[in-house]
């Protein structure tokens, strides 16, 4: 695997393949057992965007490989004054192992990708969150055991989430139900390829969708970027979160998930979110072996 800019670009058994090395990596991790696999490789993050989980589990993942990382701001960069991408990529290249990238525009990162020589890692963009979804999948899969026919429900925003959850979820076989409002769908061409390629559906509905779900997933009405838009979209978004009637018309063992940051009493309530904490926080925990897996098979395999 050369890069990781997006799910789209991985198959089935390479995301399976991820997600069995990310399981081993955690059993090693949970055990002691040390795994110096990138030693004396140094992996630049670069961020345009906040972030918690996204940096410190990509610093971590990294130390415990035996590897060094350097947190890059983009206000710090000269990117920030202007320095184009193509020069940017291409004198990183002689520096380091490979790059994590979270910026606005995903065409940045497939740049970075285009002009660079090393490894490209998606961090983040408005378009999709691979990291992330990677973190998702083998939390339901710790959980649930299986991904063929299990159904998975996101309920807000058709937004980075939405979109990577629609890919890696189709492409494991589970059926896919995203409730969001009018306007706010996900991207039109990833729900086109999701029709063609699994079983899908995008409704306002949000009780039709959660119907006999075994996951649930939600994410903040107003992402990173949009801060203007955050109060007419708690208008919009109103009736699109994770509650008990939600949570009644779901399977009963269903999980919920929440990529977090998560906003109480906006996308979910207090109550589900603290009676579902334990699945939410081995998901942000799992943010680190699945990283780990990733940042293998780029800068190693
Ligand atoms: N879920 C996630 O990517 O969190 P951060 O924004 O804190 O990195
Ligand atoms: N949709 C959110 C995800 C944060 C991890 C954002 O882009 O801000």
């Amino acid at each position: 695997m050369k890069n990781l800019l997006k799910l789209m670009d991985l198959s089935e058994r390479e995301i399976i393949e991820i997600l069995n090395t990310a399981d081993q990596l955690k059993f090693e991790k949970k055990n002691g057992i040390p795994h110096k696999l990138l030693e004396g490789k140094s992996l630049g993050l670069i961020f345009a965007k906040s972030s918690t989980r996204t940096r410190v589990s990509f610093e971590v993942a990294m130390y415990d490989l035996g590897g060094n990382s350097l947190f890059l701001s983009s206000r710090d960069l000269q990117i920030g004054r202007g320095e184009v991408v193509q020069d940017t990529a291409r004198v990183l290249s002689r520096y380091l192992d490979g790059i994590m990238i979270r910026t606005f525009d995903q065409a940045e990162v497939e740049a970075l990708a285009k002009f660079g020589t090393i490894p490209i890692i998606n961090g983040l963009t408005d378009y999709c969150h691979p990291c992330q979804v990677l973190a998702d999948l083998m939390t339901i899969r710790e959980y649930k055991g299986t991904f063929k026919g299990r159904k998975l429900c996101y309920v807000g925003d058709g937004n980075n989430m939405t979109n990577s959850l629609i890919v890696g979820g189709i492409k494991l076989g589970m059926e896919v139900a995203v409730a969001c409002p009018k306007g706010y769908e996900p991207d039109a061409e990833i729900m086109k390829w999701a029709a063609a390629n699994g079983k899908f559906t995008c409704d306002e509905d949000v009780l039709k969708c959660a119907a006999d779900a075994d996951v649930l997933y939600t994410d903040v009405w107003a992402s990173m970027g949009q801060e203007q838009e955050a109060e007419q979209r708690k208008k919009v978004f109103k009736n699109y979160q994770i509650n008990d009637k939600v949570m009644n018309v779901a399977k009963s063992d269903a999980m919920v998930l929440h990529c977090l940051p998560a906003h109480r009493e906006e996308e979910i309530t207090s109550k589900v979110f603290e009676e579902h904490s334990k699945e939410i926080f081995d998901e942000a925990e799992n943010r680190l072996h699945a990283q780990k897996a990733v940042l293998v098979k780029c800068l190693r395999d």
